[in-house]
């Protein structure tokens, strides 16, 4: 079966049917993923089956892999590489990172140079009556930044935002170290994805906490109707997982945000690798 790319129904999100992620990509295989990945966002391939060592070396593919402190607590034994995502315990004791990601965010913006985007593999997916809970919802920032009325985008073209490791709230509390590692850093606003030059906003509430020469209140509600205007309904994409689901979002394009509406005996468990990125622009 040759590779076909079929868009959702949203503003961003593809899937691509007809590829075995367990088998090596030939180049022009692995070009065309690339290039619906960059156009859309998010691209997932359904019915997948695939190793820890098969996820990684996907993922090198767009990119060196990009470690996290999550990683640091919670990985697959023998790959350092994948962060386990999971609400499950066993003898008491979390197996993965549980309540990851329930706020809009984009991933690791605090860090000079936020990865380019991150790979979850689906392995079980939590469901009650016959419907899958643990959905995950993406905003493109790209056709936020299209739909702001051209004043708006002036004034919006050439500031900076401030953003701040300490200024969201974390499904595991930061040690001190952490915190030192990763001092406030400063993003514009207005990002230009690198491969396809579309304009993205690039600003959240919780990691964004200033906007450079801008009094703090001014600040704070700007960032606050930035951040709602990015995820009206009109931008967001929300996939409901299956198991075997292969996902990859695009961190400039898109934000995201995991639906915490399940809880135990609804297990999830999924497997994140992240590639690396570049200083945005
Ligand atoms: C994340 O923000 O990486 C978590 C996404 C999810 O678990 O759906």
């Amino acid at each position: 079966m040759s590779m076909k790319v079929v868009p959702t129904a949203a503003v961003l999100g593809a899937e691509i049917a007809g590829v075995d992620l367990s088998r090596a990509l030939d180049d022009p295989t692995f070009a065309a993923i690339e290039r619906a990945y960059n156009e859309y966002g998010v691209i997932f391939f359904r019915g997948q089956s695939i190793t820890p060592a098969q996820q990684v070396a996907f993922t090198r593919r767009f990119g060196e892999i990009e470690f996290n402190i999550f990683g640091e607590r919670w990985s697959v034994q023998g790959n350092p590489e994948i962060v386990v995502l999971s609400n499950v315990t066993e003898g008491g004791r979390p197996t993965g990172v549980r309540r990851a990601g329930e706020r809009w965010h984009s991933d690791m913006c605090y860090t000079a140079r936020p990865p380019r985007g991150t790979v979850l593999y689906a392995i079980e997916v939590p469901e009650l009556h016959g419907l899958s809970l643990g959905d995950t919802e993406f905003a493109s920032a790209a056709a936020a930044w299209d739909a702001l009325p051209d004043a708006m985008k002036r004034a919006l073209e050439g500031r900076r935002a401030v953003f701040d490791f300490r200024g969201r709230k974390r499904a595991l509390t930061p040690t001190q170290e952490e915190i030192d590692r990763n001092p406030p850093v400063r993003h514009p606003i207005v990002r230009t994805h690198p491969s396809t030059g579309r304009k993205c906003l690039y600003v959240m509430r919780d990691d964004c906490t200033g906007i450079e020469g801008m009094e703090p209140d001014e600040a704070e509600a700007l960032i606050a109707a930035l951040a709602d205007h990015i995820v009206k309904p009109a931008f967001v994409y929300r996939h409901q997982w299956r198991p075997g689901d292969v996902l990859m979002w695009d961190n400039c394009t898109v934000q995201h945000r995991a639906i915490q509406d399940y809880d135990m005996p609804q297990r999830r468990l999924m497997h994140r690798t992240t590639m690396g990125g570049a200083v945005p622009a």
